[in-house]
């Protein structure tokens, strides 16, 4: 993209204008890494709201959204029935933090979703429920360290802040992290139990829990290898650890049981956000009594002014109820309407990559030269070494052209919403060719 115009003409200027306002006043100009410079060249296209499965920005120009609110927009953009359960819903006001019916309704049905699910606990972000599994699987335990995986990303939070660069997985991911706050991280590659075996058994008595995104979601898609998670689930019951599966992208967009549900696997605990409360900020953990009770009384601490706001609630209500078998058996279809539209527009255009899912997420992986002969990206070792970030971020680019939009970054991934259709799948797999053709 170039400033303020595209090469077909699609004007920007008004981004370009809001950027130069924005980076006097935040940091980056924006208010999350990943949405500034870091990702969007030369500049973020300021947007102004969505329709649908549609995003507009700033100039008007509209977008076919594979973002989705980075997937929490499981419904897309302000469906009708959410906004009206919202509209409702604020006319009561906007938060009571007290006991409250709709807690228990939404729980109520979460726990007839969700495997294993007794007990439910909310929390605001994904980030969060995640810093609060953390300390519970350590309360319950009463060990102190933790197994995670590169490449793996579960919030923000000092102890999981590691191996999860793409540039640098032997690394800490952020400045202002203690040695000592990563003193009971054990990081680990992921889809290799014969590694998380030889960890516990070195590590015997000291492991509180395993945690795993059931499919890898922060390094582009990878799914995990054929009867991984059964293994890692025989590995902690034989080591007597926990296994946390952190559902925030999988949740419920894989199934209405999420992966636990899709690969039929059990988790000891899990964790949800994004997809959860359909665009607003609702997170919670879930699992067995025995373990989820650890919270009662504080005794393993977890407060929050806004948990479980009976506003947003409202609107999870309503969007667990869209999430019908025949919704996610839609999804299923367009998804792989467009992975096999994608992989023959590559295929046609004799590009070196990949088109990698697990039903409505995915990610094209552009081979960086000397390994354009690599059939699956299985791990994030393979993702540093193997796949060509610049050249996604100028297919991105070149798509925003096109009028579809996602994110520039290789180690993210694109989704469909319930409310994308088939001729929406056509319009991206054509602004597909188009970009391919210009990288
Ligand atoms: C697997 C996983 N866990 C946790 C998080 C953190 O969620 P949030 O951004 O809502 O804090 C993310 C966010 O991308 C995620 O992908």
């Amino acid at each position: 993209m170039t400033e303020g115009a595209t090469s077909v003409g699609r004007s920007t200027t008004q981004s370009a204008e809001l950027f130069e306002r924005a980076r006097r006043v935040l940091v980056d100009g924006v208010s999350s890494p990943s949405r500034g410079p870091l990702n969007f060249r030369p500049y973020p296209l300021f947007m102004t709201g969505g329709e649908g499965g549609e995003i507009v920005d700033a100039d008007g120009n509209r977008y076919l959204d594979l973002m989705l609110g980075f997937g929490a927009l499981v419904h897309g953009h302000a469906h009708p029935r959410l906004v009206a359960a919202l509209r409702e819903a604020s006319d009561r006001g906007a938060l009571l933090a007290t006991a409250s019916e709709i807690e228990v309704e939404v729980a109520e049905r979460l726990t007839r979703m969700i495997p294993g699910a007794e007990r439910i606990r909310f929390a605001n972000t994904g980030t969060e429920a995640c810093m609060a599994a953390l300390r519970l699987v350590r309360g319950v335990t009463g060990r102190p360290k933790i197994v995670k995986f590169e490449g793996h990303y579960h919030g923000w939070a000092d102890a999981v802040s590691v191996g999860s660069n793409p540039g640098a997985l032997d690394d800490v991911d952020s400045l202002g992290i203690p040695e000592t706050a990563l003193a009971d991280t054990i990081v680990l590659p992921w889809n290799d139990a014969g590694r998380v075996e030889a960890a516990l058994a070195e590590h015997a008595g000291e492991i509180a829990a395993i945690v795993t995104e059931p499919v890898m979601a922060n390094m582009g898609v990878i799914p995990p290898a054929d009867g991984y998670l059964a293994e890692l689930r025989r590995i902690a019951d034989e080591h007597d650890v926990l296994l946390w599966i952190d559902e925030t992208v999988t949740g419920f967009r894989l199934a209405a049981g999420g992966a636990q549900e899709r690969f039929g696997v059990r988790a000891d605990l899990v964790t949800f956000g994004k997809a959860l409360g359909a665009g607003f900020p609702v997170a919670a953990l879930a699992g067995p009594a025995a373990v989820m009770d650890a919270l009662a009384g504080g005794r393993v601490l977890h407060y929050g002014t806004q948990n479980a706001n009976p506003t947003l609630l409202a609107v999870v209500r309503e969007s667990l109820d869209l999430l019908t078998p025949a919704a996610f058996a839609r999804l299923e279809r367009i998804a792989e309407q467009l992975v096999a539209g994608l992989r023959e527009a590559i295929a046609d255009v004799g590009a070196a990559a990949l088109v990698q899912n697990v039903g409505p997420m995915l990610q094209i992986f552009f081979l960086a030269p000397s390994s354009e002969d690599i059939d699956a990206i299985r791990d994030a070792r393979d993702f540093s070494r193997h796949v060509d970030r610049e050249r996604f971020r100028a297919f991105a680019h070149a798509l925003f052209d096109e009028g579809v939009y996602l994110s520039p970054s290789a180690a993210l991934h694109s989704v469909l919403a319930t409310v994308h259709t088939p001729t929406d799948v056509e319009r991206v797999v054509h602004g597909a060719r188009a970009a391919l053709a210009r990288v």
